[in-house]
């Protein structure tokens, strides 16, 4: 069965037949470069075949974990940033209730250096029982570095040393870097990155999966879900049978033709944090050489009250990517009102979510009739299925679109500028050069 369905008809009046016809020739090109192994970058390509190739006994390990986390802790502290963060919090936020958790409460930590929110956390947590992840694949990444510092120093503080090599968990590379060292000497479990898999595209992999299982999703289910995308999009080669070929298409079609930004909508708060790991996925793969469509995210219809205006009127270097979930588990029904002195009894008898569907419709014809292409993805609901499908089918999809773009997907030579920056002004050793010149700039 297929989860999705994907709706290009509000982007043809945007090219014309002809570019079609030539960037479907560089897109059959770049499916083979990919499924060939060929092409820049093959050395990453493990998340390719995953959702076949994946050890079975470590995700039976990772199961056992997240059991044995939420018997004794109410919170789950997982430390990552980039793609050791956002995989797994697309998914937590995607499935934990709006309000309250189910199975324990996972917090992340370490994406970001701000003192205030760790004060805080700390503080919040003092009095919970809890656990860590550490999550880093190279192991030396500065941000969950510095958090892992701290709270692995406060969960010791509470428990000692003996029960902390019970709370604490890693997942980072089989063998190298200061956290696996770190783990092995301290007598922590392990998981493994896998060294073919990068951080964007590792959500399928321990990376993501235990901080998911210890939120209470079924993380078989979400791999079946992959591995269903993965059996279509690899035997299906025609654009017209493979929506991941399509998408890449269509987003290359408009990008050459000016539309330079790609803002991804939702109508579902829940998959705000699943925007965020996508803006990851596509502008960590394309944004390279001084090329790449600037990956944005919109929630609606929240946004159209802020950003709608410049959707509908402003510069028209943009496109939209809608999410629609067909059908959604909860509802409310708007009721019939006596005296309807807020003028909205034509809605009776209509739920929120029927009238969430209408503005969707209403919102794709209004920014199309002002200019701006429209594709829809349309998620039949939001299970743990469609979730492992919709993300094998961007992350193939993301592959194929940055080898169509002529760049590698699979490297980020460009996220290390500001770390030798920040090394260097904070006195790291050996970046002593770096930080007389900068200093020098600074004045
Ligand atoms: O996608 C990537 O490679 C990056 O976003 C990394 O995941 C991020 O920098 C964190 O790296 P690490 O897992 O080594 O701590």
């Amino acid at each position: 069965m297929s989860y999705l369905s994907l709706d290009t008809s509000l982007t043809k009046t945007f090219f014309t037949q002809k570019e079609w016809a030539n960037v479907e020739k560089e897109v059959l090109k770049a499916r083979e470069v990919l499924e060939s192994r060929k092409g820049l970058g093959n050395d990453f390509l493990g998340w390719l075949d995953l959702p076949i190739t994946y050890d079975s006994r470590e995700v039976a390990r990772i199961k056992q974990a997240a059991g044995r986390i939420c018997e004794h802790s109410q919170v789950l502290l997982a430390v990552g940033i980039g793609g050791s963060y956002l995989g797994a919090r697309s998914c937590v936020e995607l499935f934990k209730p709006y309000f309250g958790n189910h199975g324990c409460e996972v917090i992340f930590v370490g994406n970001h250096i701000s003192g205030s929110y760790m004060a805080e956390l700390l503080n919040y947590i003092k009095d919970k029982d809890y656990s860590i992840n550490v999550i880093s694949k190279s192991g030396t990444t500065t941000e969950p570095a510095i958090a892992f510092r701290i709270l692995e120093e406060a969960l010791i503080e509470k428990y000692g040393k003996e029960e902390a090599k019970h709370r604490i968990f890693a997942t980072t590379d089989k063998a190298r870097g200061a956290l696996k060292t770190l783990a092995d000497t301290e007598g922590y479990e392990t998981f493994v990155v896998p060294d073919d898999v990068g951080g964007r595209f590792s959500v399928l992999t321990p990376v993501g999966l235990l901080p998911i299982a210890a939120s209470g999703v079924d993380i078989d289910l979400i791999l079946e879900g992959a591995k269903e995308a993965y059996l279509e999009f690899s035997s299906n080669k025609t654009i017209q049978n493979n929506i991941a070929m399509e998408y890449a298409l269509v987003r290359n079609l408009l990008y050459r033709n000016g539309r330079k930004l790609e803002i991804l909508v939702n109508y579902e708060p829940r998959l705000a944090y699943f925007a965020e790991w996508w803006k990851q996925l596509f502008g960590e793969s394309e944004g390279k050489d001084h090329k790449g469509i600037w990956p944005a995210s919109a929630n609606f219809t929240t946004d159209l009250h802020s950003l709608g205006q410049m959707i509908q009127e402003g510069e028209r270097s943009m496109f939209e990517t809608v999410i629609e979930v067909e059908h959604v588990k909860k509802d409310v029904e708007i009721k019939a009102n006596a005296n309807n002195l807020d003028g909205l009894n034509f809605l009776a008898g209509k739920t929120m979510n029927q009238v969430n569907h209408v503005a969707t419709l209403g919102t794709r014809i209004a920014h199309y009739d002002g200019g701006v292409p429209n594709i829809l993805i349309k998620l039949d609901e939001i299970t743990p299925k469609s979730y492992g499908y919709l993300v094998y089918f961007f992350e193939y999809a993301c592959a194929i679109s940055a080898y169509t773009l002529g760049v590698n997907p699979f490297n980020q030579p460009g996220v290390e500028a500001y770390k030798k920056n920040m090394f260097a002004l904070l006195g790291k050793p050996g970046y002593e050069d770096l930080k007389a010149e900068l200093e020098k700039k600074l004045k």
